[in-house]
């Protein structure tokens, strides 16, 4: 898409205040919000602009054999944990600074309070391990400005200014080389509250044009990027060895017009493994699509993508928010997500003091149990053969944009190998799985969870086939069938 300057300003601002509401209000983070404008000319070509597609498929293939990840919101954010002056504030807890209008001075002043002497790198790396998940990617630097690294070019860090004086990023990436998962670092560079010129979304009664509620906060966007943004983006690329191997952007505004995000755009070419997400803004493209708190109905045929979700209704740790998923709603949009061909980027929000909240901890641990027998059917596969198991669009409903309403179905879902055929079964089908229709020759069919691989019938029918299965479900939540079709 080609958009002149102006339609390009104009349809960012409508974006920034759409994301604006999604990140302010919890409820409306389930809407199928963000919709970046990309085009395929820039002023500084990105990887993504002149790559061939075997570079590209050698650049992507760990992350689209990996399907499940750990996103970890962490920051100063963490100490208030969602209550401020004593009342909770509404909304997902990282934003709590903007949300309760806190003055500059004040937020900075968590930093001194700041030691969180019971993290452990090990501990969390070894979680996300047990959990199956095969990389992770932690905020660096949320929207609040506060970096969580050690940061030459700005003081505002983890380092410099708590009692912690530790790099927990620099923990992390050798926890995660020691143990064999790939570091990904999120980074804010476009909103920045603390930081004079860094850009704000609209809360409450923040004033256009900066949406800014502390004098502290003005100043030239550009400046801000020269002085921070692009030298924080730098040490991260450059003091963590391999890592990172993703740079997480996010909440782009009409700021960052195309020649800044080409000053970005300049760093990130220098490092010709990282994959980046499509939320730098200036109309790049970036690698994947992030819908956020959704899976979307068909997957991105011919895009790489990963859906961000919270097992609550927060990113960062909310005391108040006891909102947890069951394993069983993250257990099938893991597989959901697998079968259309997505990674499931699942958070965590560890607590002030580092620890990682128990509801989360046993979440984690027992989608570990499922995946250690059925991480065959997860990790490596390609999407559905089929497709209409997920589900339909309404004809009568419509959703949030007009459009006619996706109504998921919750019988099954599929995945596939060169050689196999993966049926997830979340309702056990009694004696007999039937399948109407079938691309490919089925020639044995046995239960994943069945260590002995015992064989299961298999009847040809017309087009398709029925395969006899045991009277019960060997696993309540997800139980799979394969279908050998060498
Ligand atoms: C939103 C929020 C942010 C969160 C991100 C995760 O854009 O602004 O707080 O980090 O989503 O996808």
């Amino acid at each position: 898409m080609n958009l002149s300057r102006r339609a390009f300003a104009r349809s960012c601002t409508l974006t920034a205040t759409g994301r604006a509401l999604v990140g302010a209000l919890p409820g409306l983070a389930q809407v199928q919000g963000e919709h970046f404008n990309t085009a395929t000319n820039h002023p500084v070509p990105a990887i993504q602009d002149i790559e061939t597609t075997e570079q590209k498929n050698a650049r992507m293939q760990w992350f689209r054999e990996a399907r499940f990840g750990m996103f970890i919101h962490w920051g100063l954010y963490s100490i208030p944990a969602g209550r401020w002056d004593g009342k909770e504030v509404p909304g997902i807890g990282e934003w709590i600074m903007n949300r309760a209008s806190i003055p500059v001075a004040q937020y900075q002043a968590l930093a001194a309070q700041f030691n969180p002497t019971r993290f452990s790198a090990a501990g969390i790396v070894g979680l996300a391990k047990s959990a199956g998940m095969k990389y992770i990617v932690i905020t660096s630097k949320h929207h609040d400005g506060f970096a969580m690294f050690d940061s030459q070019s700005n003081p505002f860090n983890i380092v410099q200014a708590t009692p912690f004086k530790r790099d927990p990023l620099k923990e992390l990436a050798a926890e995660c080389r020691r143990q064999g998962l790939k570091l990904g670092f999120y980074y804010s560079q476009d909103q920045d509250w603390t930081a004079p010129g860094g850009a704000a979304y609209k809360t409450g009664d923040h004033q256009p044009p900066t949406f800014h509620w502390d004098p502290a906060q003005n100043g030239s966007f550009a400046a801000y990027l020269e002085t921070k943004t692009i030298p924080q983006i730098r040490e991260l690329l450059t003091n963590y060895g391999d890592f990172p191997a993703i740079v997480w952007f996010d909440t782009p505004t009409k700021d960052m017009t195309p020649e800044l995000a080409g000053k970005i755009v300049t760093v990130l070419n220098q490092h010709p493994k990282l994959i980046w997400n499509n939320r730098l803004g200036g109309s790049y493209q970036g690698d994947t699509e992030t819908p956020e708190q959704y899976i979307p109905a068909r997957g991105y045929p011919g895009r790489d993508w990963e859906s961000c979700m919270t097992m609550n209704d927060t990113w960062g740790y909310k005391v108040d928010d006891t909102n947890f998923k069951s394993t069983e709603t993250l257990i099938r949009n893991l597989i959901d997500i697998a079968s259309k061909g997505g990674n499931y980027l699942l958070n965590i929000g560890p607590e002030a003091t580092g620890e990682v909240p128990q509801p989360e901890v046993t979440r984690l641990q027992e989608m570990g149990r499922w995946l250690a027998v059925n991480g065959e059917a997860i990790y490596a596969t390609r999407p559905t053969l089929f497709g209409d198991e997920a589900g339909s669009f309404s004809s009568t409903e419509k959703d949030e944009d007009g459009k006619p309403k996706f109504i998921p179905s919750w019988k099954w879902r599929s995945t596939t190998t060169s050689n196999r055929i993966y049926i997830h079964l979340f309702e056990w089908p009694g004696a007999t799985f039937h399948l109407d229709r079938l691309p490919r020759q089925v020639t044995g069919a046995y239960l994943l969870a069945d260590s002995s691989r015992s064989p299961l019938k298999v009847t040809r029918t017309a087009e398709g086939v029925d395969v006899a299965v045991p009277a019960t479900a060997p696993d309540p939540i997800a139980s799979v069938l394969v279908l050998k079709t060498e």
